[in-house]
């Protein structure tokens, strides 16, 4: 039971504190997303218009968002109620984010355990290995195998419940102290593996040659969603979780450092991802493709490829994975639960974090059980984006989910932040960086708020939604 901070909890550390950011931001998008963005995306194209946006939108949010959360010692309902009243509801939309996000978040996780264990399988040539055939009809037969797939869902989001319910410093910290370096480890091992083999010059091609006639085919503002919503998803803005970590975060922490490792951070990985994935993917002649496609069918093919070590590769592989999609789960459900401890603090009851990470999981099973049934489409089941947009739209309840968190409610709820903390709020933050030191980036965060930042996101938002309706073919 924690007893700090109303007990809510408190991290031990700063070090402590950026593992659970970084966990939170490092995930599914780092791998599955940034590397075959990056490749459509025009690579090094892409990879600027990235970098822009990381340091002109993510960096300001980041920082407006730990810097809320601990001026206020609040989650997000209650930390925009305390800066301006009229902004609540933008609390509301980012607590309701997670709740979206966790959703498919387990679906996914459970697939990359079902991966791990059975590349584990594998080593030994044991049953409940792939099998090492053809890793398209594995995926296709696993997704929608129905039950299997729900279960190690649920297996996933338990994983998640049991370390939140440990709290902020015995749950959190502690896990995410020891698989951040693990995870890093073992990407750099697989990184090695992936950049020697023969041929596996195509794959950094693929990512990194600059090609710059993508904004003729794909057009820039079409780069510019892909970039911009990646950024939204991979630096996890706008879904409460940062605002909650920052309100668990010592007073003497350097907020402005901080604002910076976790992005710079979540990009290396990102890359380091890129060159685990891509190199070895195209060393095999396989295609890549784009979200699931590429982590279970390009990489397992990869796997099934490399002979005796295939599978041992496989295992560390989907471990760090697993890793990473952990630390992200408990980042979403700590945001969720965060506000609603809140809500039980402000009626003057104890915190019970048991009982509400519960609750949260109890949605999240709900979610997750419709997600992992769907199977990615594989079993035809209805969804309400089928209905309005035709069933030629090939969407399934993932985008469902994916549409209210990333299409919509994440770039808004960072328009949002940016317009209270550039204009209604205008350096309601700046006492609160200060504390440790010199405001270093003051201008700059402010012009970021004020100008730069609420443009970029309107562009954002207006290309995610055109991207799920297609209301337009100029984008
Ligand atoms: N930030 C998390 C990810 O990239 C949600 O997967």
């Amino acid at each position: 039971m924690e007893k700090e901070n109303n007990g809510k909890g408190k991290f031990n550390s700063t070090f402590g504190f950026l593992m659970a950011s970084i966990g939170s931001a490092v995930g599914l998008g780092n791998l599955w997303g940034f590397p075959y963005k990056m490749g459509i995306g025009g690579g090094f194209a892409f990879l600027l218009i990235y970098l822009i946006l990381a340091v002109f939108v993510g960096y300001p949010l980041i920082l407006g968002e730990v810097a809320l959360g601990r001026k206020t010692q609040r989650a997000a309902i209650e930390a925009y109620r305390d800066a301006d009243h009229r902004f609540t509801i933008n609390g509301w939309f980012e607590t309701i984010v997670p709740f979206l996000l966790i959703c498919f978040y387990c679906t996914m996780g459970g697939y990359v355990i079902k991966y791990m264990v059975a590349n584990f399988g594998d080593i030994f040539g044991a049953g409940f290995g792939t099998g090492r055939g053809d890793a398209d009809a594995f995926f296709g037969g696993f997704i929608s195998s129905g039950m299997p797939a729900i279960l190690w869902g649920v297996f996933f989001l338990a994983l998640t419940v049991i370390i939140v319910i440990g709290g902020v410093s015995g749950g959190i910290e502690k896990f995410s102290k020891v698989a951040m370096p693990a995870l890093f480890i073992m990407l750099v091992i697989v990184v090695v593996r992936s950049c020697t083999l023969p041929g596996a010059g195509g794959g950094i091609e693929f990512m990194f040659k600059p090609n710059f006639e993508v904004f003729k085919g794909l057009g820039w503002l079409k780069v510019l969603g892909l970039a911009g919503s990646q950024m939204f998803f991979s630096l996890s803005l706008a879904s409460g979780c940062l605002i909650a970590y920052g309100s668990y975060l010592e007073k003497d922490s350097n907020l402005e450092q901080n604002a910076v490792i976790i992005p710079a951070a979540d990009t290396i990985v990102a890359l380091l991802a890129g060159m685990a994935v891509m190199p070895a993917v195209f060393a095999y002649g396989i295609e890549p493709s784009g979200g699931p496609g590429l982590l279970f069918v390009s990489l397992q093919a990869v796997f099934n490829h490399m002979g005796a070590a295939g599978p041992i590769f496989g295992f560390i592989f989907y471990l760090l994975v697993f890793f990473a999609a952990l630390t992200s789960s408990i980042g979403m459900m700590e945001g969720g639960i965060s506000a609603m401890m809140d809500a039980r603090i402000k009626k003057g009851k104890s915190v019970n974090r048991t009982v509400l990470t519960l609750i949260m999981g109890a949605v999240a099973l709900v979610g997750s059980t419709i997600v992992s049934a769907d199977g990615l489409g594989s079993t035809g089941m209805w969804n309400p984006l089928l209905s309005i947009l035709g069933p030629d739209s090939g969407k399934v309840w993932l985008d469902v989910f994916d549409l209210g968190a990333e299409g919509i409610l994440m770039p808004l709820g960072g328009l949002l932040m940016a317009i209270m903390l550039g204009w209604t709020r205008r350096h309601y933050i700046d006492d609160e960086i200060e504390l440790s030191g010199k405001f270093v980036s003051k201008k700059f965060i402010d012009i970021c708020f004020r100008y730069i930042g609420p443009v970029f996101m309107i562009f954002i938002l207006v290309v995610q939604l055109n991207s799920f309706f297609g209301f337009t073919k100029v984008f």
